[in-house]
């Protein structure tokens, strides 16, 4: 199956068996729980909500398919996922090398809640070049975070050079691939650990679903954060389970053409003269086009610029807009 056929149906098989229902979408399971027959063991597979629940499981299914991973978990948001990404893989005293370019909130978390409040240490690298990864790993570090690329200043890194550094000095390495969707980027086909994802964005894509996604291989990591993930209790509802699964479902078309809009507005901007910058990976002028190109197969709907004139005027133009809403999120 191509990633087209596998982000309509897996996952979603009808149930043709004596007594299954045939369903060709699934279920929205909005049970809290599940009766068994026997004290010791789930008659059915499934015991409480919190710790699974057959909507989010076939979710869950899906997007481990679309990133070429082995395991996928399903959480109420995406700082929700990096949330229990840090709980489960670090403790205090443990140092972290991190893009210095992040999205804003992962940043927020990483300061004010894992550096003050459980001595975690964070080093903010200009991982464009990875020489400053290798040059930042110390005796303590034990995660590589990166974006690529990065919200906002579109810059990206080396995926496969990174992960090389990182597999030798057994650090492990985490990408937010929110910005490109399995779509276009497959951070784990270049050697990354895990990934993450607001599926709030692109995934859900209609934006009426907050959410987030951890996908990986290794299943002793995965066993411990669905442990973590059920004892922490940040969970994806069954709602917003089956709205994520429909979204996938038309995720290839809408990136194929959020990525042609874009280098048409990227273009436009490019050549008009009040603005001084244009980042978009799909423009040759971006210095790392070449490495878009040998790792992502499309360039994404992302966009960011820099325009003349100070607040005022980028305030005047913001507020102008009549297509694009004036609000936060993507996709
Ligand atoms: C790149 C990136 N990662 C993570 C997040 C956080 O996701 P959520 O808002 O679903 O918690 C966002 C949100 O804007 C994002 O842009």
């Amino acid at each position: 199956m191509k990633f087209e056929t596998k982000a309509i149906h897996v996952g979603e098989e009808p149930n043709l068996k004596e007594g299954g229902s045939g369903d060709v979408v699934v279920p929205i399971h909005l049970s809290s729980t599940f009766a068994r027959r026997e004290v010791e063991k789930p008659t059915g597979g499934y015991e409480y909500s919190r710790s699974g629940n057959p909507t989010r499981h076939t979710l869950e299914k899906r997007l481990a398919v679309l990133e070429n991973a082995r395991f996928g978990l399903a959480f109420s948001s995406g700082l929700a996922a990096e949330t229990v990404l840090c709980m489960t893989l670090l403790k205090s005293g443990d140092h972290v090398i991190a893009f210095d370019d992040l999205y804003g909130g992962t940043k927020r978390l990483f300061n004010t809640i894992f550096n003050r409040n459980f001595g975690v240490e964070f080093s903010y690298v200009d991982a464009r070049d990875k020489e400053n990864i290798k040059r930042g790993i110390k005796e303590n570090t034990r995660l590589i975070w990166l974006e690529t690329p990065t919200n906002p200043l579109m810059r990206l890194c080396d995926l496969k050079g990174i992960s090389g550094i990182a597999g030798e000095k057994g650090i492990l390495t985490v990408v937010d691939n929110t910005f490109m969707s399995p779509y276009f980027q497959r951070p784990l086909d270049f050697g990354i650990d895990i990934v993450v994802h607001s599926t709030t964005k692109y995934l859900n894509g209609h934006s009426d679903s907050v959410g987030g996604a951890i996908m990986l291989s290794d299943e002793d990591i995965y066993n411990k954060l669905k442990f973590n993930q059920n004892a922490i209790g940040a969970i994806l509802s069954p709602f917003d389970s089956y709205m994520v699964l429909r979204g996938i479902k038309t995720l290839a078309i809408r990136m194929d053409r959020h990525s042609q809009n874009a280098i048409d507005i990227a273009r436009y901007l490019e050549s008009h003269p009040k603005v001084r910058n244009v980042y978009y990976p799909g423009l040759k002028s971006h210095p790392q086009f070449e490495m878009a190109r040998r790792q992502m197969s499309g360039f994404g709907g992302m966009i960011s610029f820099e325009m003349d004139g100070g607040l005022e005027e980028a305030r005047a133009f913001l507020e102008g807009l009549r297509i694009f809403s004036l609000a936060e999120s993507l996709g």
